[in-house]
């Protein structure tokens, strides 16, 4: 089913949050294809915000990026990418929600800590951008108490 790609970004990892994060994943009922901690190179953060290369805040924003080490991970799922969004919360943290990750635990739309694909095929081009081996195909044994088909 839908696979979509998900970066704890240097903050919430610095933070302490990836254990937080990941959990909130794991108990909606989506599962977990791939990971890895990774420190960036700066063309590589640019690259995977090339969309928002016109932006006036993409050069700060390729900064934070590179400011330490990201969690790089797939989730995958029922609307992995819209419900991934929904976990989340809205873009400036000012706007998201309580309960989402972003109206949880930020203030700033510069460090709000995690990024999600806003798109199925942004998740695909993403996904192939951090995890050009693969993705690791495995099946939970949980999954008929969490999917009705
Ligand atoms: P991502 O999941 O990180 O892609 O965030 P998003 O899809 O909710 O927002 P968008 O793709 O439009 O922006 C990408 C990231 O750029 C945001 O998550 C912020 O970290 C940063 N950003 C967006 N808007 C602003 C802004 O107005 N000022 C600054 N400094 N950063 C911004
Ligand atoms: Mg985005």
């Amino acid at each position: 089913s839908e696979v979509t790609f998900i970066m704890i970004k240097p903050d919430g990892v610095q933070r302490g949050l990836i254990g937080d994060i990941i959990c909130r994943f794991e108990k909606k009922g989506f599962f977990l294809k791939a990971m890895k901690m990774v420190q960036v190179e700066r063309a590589f953060a640019e690259k995977h915000y090339s969309d928002l290369s016109s932006k006036p805040f993409f050069g700060s924003l390729v900064e934070y990026i590179v400011s330490g080490p990201v969690v790089a991970m797939v989730w995958q799922g029922k609307g992995a990418v819209a419900t991934g969004r929904k976990i989340i919360g809205a873009t400036n943290p000012a706007a998201s929600e309580p309960g989402t990750i972003r109206g949880d635990y930020c203030i700033e739309v510069s460090r709000n800590i995690i990024h999600g694909s806003d798109a199925v095929e942004s998740a695909q081009k993403e996904i192939a951008l951090w995890f050009p081996d693969g993705i690791v195909d495995w099946r939970s044994a949980n999954h008929s108490w969490i999917y009705e088909n």
